[in-house]
């Protein structure tokens, strides 16, 4: 894969070898040795903790050089374009980029300017707008898989701010094509009958008993416009009405497990002291992260044939 930025481009057979992969560096694998120096440098146009943090660490684990960037004190601030940010960065022989950005696709017309302009750079996307996070999902698949050891049959539940989540988009599309049955739930304002080729929705009373596994979204306050018909809550009514309170939690399947992306409002998507009860894989999910992310970039190197991998 020369550029890793939509699980839409994974074929299933890339996904099993992925997943493995991780599972090896997980279990203390060795990783690839490279020939030559290789550089990359980490671009998030939007907040975040997890991605970031575990592309870095997966970065130093795999001995890849990162050059720090930060967008606030970047030309960016003085109107430089993505684009002429990327060109740049190949100029000073940076070999990948890793891009998180608030504009849906914001790849597409990157790549395709870069294969115009000859330009010779990866890139793996971190996140864009509600569009696509293909790293968390990949982490959200091992650690099903993890538990499970199967994806085909498997109930799992998506559950809140379905609209706004790019983790809600890339998970429904992996799980079923990998045989997984996807469940929706939370405010109806929050989803749209798109999802339909992808699962049913039913209220979470009903559904969540049922689940496998559970996947909580975060209620994206920074993406809700100004809609005057947009349903507003408190804190306290949505957990109410679809947060995983203790009641809730005492009706799920023996097994099930119950994941979320981060960052938690905790006591809004999930009862405070349940964030890390039994049932809970969120301290997994970040684990996870590092070691998929390795292989991804991995991925992507060979894509490239950098530091003399195939
Ligand atoms: N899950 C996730 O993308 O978290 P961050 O925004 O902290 O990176």
């Amino acid at each position: 894969l020369p550029n890793f930025v939509t699980v839409e481009d994974l074929s299933i057979k890339m996904v099993e070898t992925l997943l493995k992969r991780a599972q090896y560096f997980k279990n203390g694998g060795q990783v690839p040795c490279l020939d030559k120096p290789t550089y990359c440098v980490n671009m998030f146009f939007e907040n975040s903790t997890r991605t970031h943090t575990s592309f870095e660490m997966a970065e130093r684990k795999l001995n890849i050089t990162e050059l720090p960037f930060n967008p606030s004190q970047s030309s960016v601030k003085k109107g430089e374009t993505l684009y002429d940010t990327l060109f740049t960065m190949d100029a000073i022989g940076v070999d990948f980029a890793v891009i998180r950005h608030p504009e849906n696709e914001y790849y597409k017309k990157l790549i395709d300017l870069t294969k115009e302009q000859h330009l010779d750079i990866g890139l793996i996307n971190a996140g864009d707008g509600s569009g696509q996070h293909p790293s968390q999902s990949l982490l959200d698949m091992m650690t099903i898989y993890e538990q499970f050891g199967y994806f085909k049959g498997l109930k799992v539940a998506i559950v809140g701010d379905i609209t706004n989540s790019r983790v809600a988009k890339s998970n429904m599309q992996l799980l079923t094509r990998l045989g997984a049955k996807v469940y929706f739930s939370g405010p109806k304002y929050w989803y749209s009958s798109e999802f339909d080729e992808y699962g049913q929705y039913g209220a979470v009373d009903e559904i969540l008993p049922e689940m496998d596994a559970i996947i909580l979204l975060r209620v994206q306050h920074e993406r809700h416009g100004e809609d005057s018909n947009e349903e507003t809550f408190s804190a306290a009514e949505y957990h109410e009405k679809y947060g995983l309170n203790h009641v809730r939690y005492a009706h799920l399947k023996k097994n099930a497990i119950i994941m979320h992306p981060g960052p938690v409002n905790r006591g809004v998507e999930w009862a405070d002291d349940l964030v890390e009860a039994p049932k809970s894989r969120f301290y997994t999910q970040m684990q996870n992260g590092v070691f998929v992310r390795m292989a991804m970039i991995e991925a992507v190197l060979r894509g490239r044939k950098l530091g003399g991998l195939e």
